[in-house]
């Protein structure tokens, strides 16, 4: 059973832990409270068994569109149904918000992510190139909700 519910502010390092292991990128707490400050709903975590070990961090973008800017769950909790969780509590939230879109972008490489995107009915909407620090070309995806 997973419990999803909003962030705290002592999930932070929790939460950055995952998001440096998974996504390969280690943000300060600081970036986390402003990314969140517009729409703390948006800020989602899933729990197993009282342990952390996921996290998605959407933002709104403009009066109808939500965007989805971090979504990791930690390895060995992956294919489980925790991140179908997790969207679906995101898709409802960004409903309850008045959106009618939710975007993200994703490595081109990341082939997992991109089929998950794909079941939840997103679709290919543009690349950007050269989007990653690395250079790895990005997604973009969207989904009409
Ligand atoms: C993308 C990501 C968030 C998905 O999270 P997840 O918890 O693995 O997602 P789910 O378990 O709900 O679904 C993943 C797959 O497992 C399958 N699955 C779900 N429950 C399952 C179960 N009990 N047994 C077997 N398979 C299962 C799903 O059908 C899905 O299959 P698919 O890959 O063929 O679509 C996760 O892979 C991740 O953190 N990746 C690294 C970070 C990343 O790439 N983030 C996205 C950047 S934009």
């Amino acid at each position: 059973m997973t419990l999803v519910r909003n962030f705290r502010y002592d999930d932070l390092d929790r939460i950055a832990d995952i998001v440096s292991a998974s996504l390969g990128e280690y943000y300060p707490k600081s970036l986390y409270l402003e990314k969140s400050h517009d729409w703390e709903d948006g800020f989602i975590v899933g729990l197993v068994e009282g342990k952390l070990v996921a996290m998605l961090l959407g933002v709104v973008q403009g009066r109808f569109e939500t965007r989805i800017l971090m979504f990791a769950v930690e390895r060995q909790y992956r294919k489980r149904g925790i991140g179908h969780e997790l969207m679906q509590k995101f898709i409802e939230l960004s409903l309850k918000r008045g959106a009618t879109k939710i975007s993200l972008e994703v490595r081109r490489s990341n082939i997992d992510a991109i089929r998950f995107y794909e079941k939840f009915g997103f679709q290919n909407t543009g690349v950007l190139f050269m989007y990653y620090s690395d250079l790895e070309d990005g997604l973009k995806m969207a989904k009409t909700l």
